[in-house]
């Protein structure tokens, strides 16, 4: 079997994020034969032109080279994508050879009540300007708020934090799909 390693990117930089817990639950469900690593994005500085690539921002442009698709956690912070999100998409859209062009990707977001639906449209609008392959469905909305997550962040065993782990397997199970069509 042909393994997949696929990069989880998560625009929220605090300990208790919800969104790092839906990456961390992916990690927990994807099919076999693929893995999902977690990029620390947490220090990378605003991009500039003016600025060189810090060792950071170069460990994450080998992560995106290797991975075979991308996992993306949005927050919704004022009905877009949280920044820190987009500036590591910056950083690596900057870097010659279009890297993320033709790649696999799927979107997942956890926040208020619409589950940041607002932010993860204005990621897919992004996301065709990097061409990026995102997959339409399915979509993962949860509510930060809800009992379907822990105080630390994780995922809840409750019966709406089981409801979001099938969500997650079923986009993960996509993600594989789509990953192993282009690999042929
Ligand atoms: C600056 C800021 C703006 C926010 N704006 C929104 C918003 O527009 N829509 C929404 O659903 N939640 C909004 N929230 C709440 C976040 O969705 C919530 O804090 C969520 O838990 C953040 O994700 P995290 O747990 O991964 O950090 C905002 C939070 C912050 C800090």
């Amino acid at each position: 079997m042909q393994t997949k390693t696929f990069l989880g990117v998560c625009g929220s930089l605090r300990k208790a994020s919800r969104n790092m817990g839906l990456l961390r639950c992916a990690q927990t469900v994807m099919p076999e034969g693929s893995s999902l690593i977690i990029a620390d994005i947490s220090e990378f500085p605003f991009y500039s032109a003016d600025r060189e690539q810090p060792e950071c921002v170069k460990a994450f442009i080998r992560q995106v080279k290797q991975a075979d698709g991308l996992v993306l956690a949005v927050p919704e912070y004022n009905y877009s994508v949280a920044p820190a999100l987009k500036n590591a998409l910056d950083w690596v859209s900057r870097e010659p050879g279009s890297l993320l062009a033709g790649k696999p990707a799927a979107i997942m977001g956890a926040g208020g009540g619409m589950g940041t639906s607002r932010a993860q449209y204005h990621l897919r609008q992004i996301c065709v300007y990097l061409d990026l392959r995102v997959l339409n469905k399915p979509e993962v909305f949860s509510n930060a708020f809800s009992a379907a997550f822990f105080n630390n962040g994780d995922v809840a065993d409750t019966e709406e934090g089981k409801k979001l782990q099938t969500e997650i397997k079923e986009l993960m199970a996509a993600l594989c799909r789509q990953a192993g069509q282009q690999l042929r």
